[in-house]
Order: C-alpha cells, then sequence, then structure tokens
C-alpha cells in the first residue's frame, strides 16, 4: 500500500489544538488565564526534549507555563516541598511532574502528591482508579488518551476488534488496555496485553486488528507478526547507536515501520505519529482543568 494508510499524528494533533484555541478564548473573556507548570529533575536528554515541545505548545496555544529545574540530586523530601507550593498556587491549573525521576525518589510518592485536579497527567492514584471505573471526570494519561484519539479520528473501528498492546507500563500498556476494553462505541475493543513474560507474542500479535507497540523494544514488531490490513500504532522512542548521524544516535519506534507499512491497513508514522498527539492531550487536559474554574 502506499502513503495513503499513513495516519498523520501531526494533522490530527493540530486540528486538536485548533479546537482547543476557542476553548482557551472562552476561558480568557471570562477572566481565566490556563496554567501548567512543569518539572523537570536532572539532565536527562530526552525529558529536556520533551519538556521543550509541551512548552513551546503551551506558548503557542496561549497557555500560561512556568518550568522548573532541579538538580539530579534533589531529595524526595525537597520535590515534595515544591509540589506543595504549586499545588496550592492559583494560577495553576496542571501539574506535570516529568518522568523519568531520579533513583532516590519514588514516582509513586510523588504522583500521589500532586492534587488530583491538577494531575493532567493522569497518574494519581485518584485518576487512574476513575479511568478504571469509567468515571469521566478523571483525567487521562496524555499518551494512550491521544493513541484512542489517533484511532477515532482514523475512523478506525476499535468495537470488537482483537487489539493487542505490548508493554504493561503504568504510563501507556496499563492505561491504554483500560480505556480499549471500556463500553462505549470508541472503545470496546478485546484486549491483550504481552509483556516479557508471554508466551509466544508473535501468535499474538498475529491475531491483532489493532496492534498497539510500547514495550520500548527498537524495531521489536517484525513484518511477519503483523496481519494484513491491521491497523498498527507506534508509541515506541528508543535511541540506537549511529556512528554516521550527527550525535551518534538516532532514533526508532518498536515497530519495523519499512517493512509493516505495506502490508499494515493503517500506520502511524514515528516520528510524526503518537508523539504530537500526547501534547495534544496533554493541552487538552490542562484546558479541562482549568474550566473547572
Ligand atoms: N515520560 C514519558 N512520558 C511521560 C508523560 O506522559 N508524562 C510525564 N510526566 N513523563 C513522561
Amino acid at each position: 500500500m502506499s502513503a495513503g494508510n499513513l495516519i498523520d499524528g501531526r494533522a490530527i494533533a493540530a486540528q486538536i489544538q485548533n479546537e482547543l484555541a476557542v476553548r482557551v478564548a472562552a476561558l480568557k473573556a471570562r477572566g481565566v488565564h490556563p496554567g501548567l507548570a512543569f518539572v523537570r529533575v536532572g539532565e536527562d536528554p530526552a525529558s529536556k526534549v520533551y519538556v521543550g515541545r509541551k512548552e513551546k505548545a503551551c506558548a503557542d496555544l496561549g497557555i500560561f507555563s512556568e518550568t522548573r529545574i532541579l538538580p539530579e540530586n534533589t531529595s524526595e523530601a525537597e520535590l515534595l516541598a515544591l509540589l506543595a507550593k504549586l499545588n496550592s498556587d492559583e494560577r495553576l491549573h496542571g501539574i506535570l511532574v516529568q518522568a523519568p525521576l531520579p533513583k532516590q525518589i519514588r514516582e509513586a510518592v510523588i504522583y500521589s502528591s500532586v492534587w488530583a485536579d491538577k494531575d493532567v497527567d493522569g497518574f494519581h492514584p485518584v485518576n487512574v482508579g476513575k479511568l478504571m471505573l469509567g468515571d469521566p471526570t478523571g483525567f487521562h494519561p496524555c499518551t494512550p488518551a491521544g493513541v484512542m484519539e489517533l484511532l477515532a479520528r482514523s475512523q478506525v473501528n476499535t468495537s470488537g476488534a482483537e487489539v493487542v498492546v505490548l508493554g504493561r507500563g503504568n504510563i501507556v500498556g496499563k492505561p491504554m488496555a483500560a480505556m480499549l476494553c471500556q463500553k462505549g462505541r470508541a472503545a470496546n475493543s478485546t484486549v491483550t496485553i504481552c509483556h516479557s513474560g508471554t508466551r509466544d507474542i508473535k501468535a499474538h500479535c498475529q491475531r491483532a486488528d489493532i496492534l498497539i507497540a510500547a514495550m520500548g523494544v527498537a524495531e521489536f514488531v517484525k513484518a511477519d507478526m503483523v496481519k494484513p490490513g491491521a491497523v498498527v500504532i507506534d508509541v515506541g522512542v528508543n535511541r540506537v547507536s549511529d556512528p554516521t548521524a550527527k550525535n551518534g544516535y538516532r532514533l526508532v519506534g518498536d515497530v519495523d515501520f519499512k517493512n509493516i507499512q505495506p502490508i499494515a491497513g493503517k500506520i502511524t508514522p514515528n516520528p510524526g505519529g503518537v508523539g504530537p498527539m500526547t501534547i495534544a492531550m496533554l493541552l487538552q487536559n490542562t484546558v479541562r482543568a482549568a474550566e473547572r474554574m
């Protein structure tokens, strides 16, 4: 198949941002200026890039943002003290603590300390619980929410579909599966989660009408694992060393795109697929948080 089967995440994200601009204007008309805080601990190069992109997206949409950068050796208590301040700062409707955190800081402690109403990442146990319960008042994690939106806006029928999710992480795999199996037209899938303990991952993948790769292994999904006509969503971002590249590495997804694109029904490019959608969903969650004010 030609490039006609590409799911253009950049175009879909831009469309969502246009829709959000109308809501931001309405908020400002009633005196509410949406605000979001970013917290980055340490100098993880990927985190720097991600936070930079999120800051720019906020600026483009007219959301106020401020970024707090803490050193790698920050203690858990110091980070908690900062979060207490950000929680009570009325200019801020959302708080995002970029993962991964240094090993002396327990992510579970941090993510339960951001107020659930400001948890635009959807990582607080209350929001995780609301997702599991199908309670729409919570925030959904941005990356799997972005995948749901990509599927819906690409007219992929998820209802009754066999979906295989590769990866069981808290940021993507687990919430992705929870969203897909909810009752409702835009979900209603039969979901299998595969992970490092799964026997015969290939056989599971070959059954999938929709295959979502989020396990963080470079080009793990090969063409012989994909049913012809399947929808393939690549969430992975992996650094592989490449002496011919300027920085000595290049970024690849979890999917062997070149060999799978010709047989897939629809497929996300990477970059330009899921990544922009994560940012669009963060903006959407922040606008929702502000609309509650
Ligand atoms: N690291 C990778 N993805 C994410 C995300 O969606 N939110 C945060 N806070 N950190 C991440």
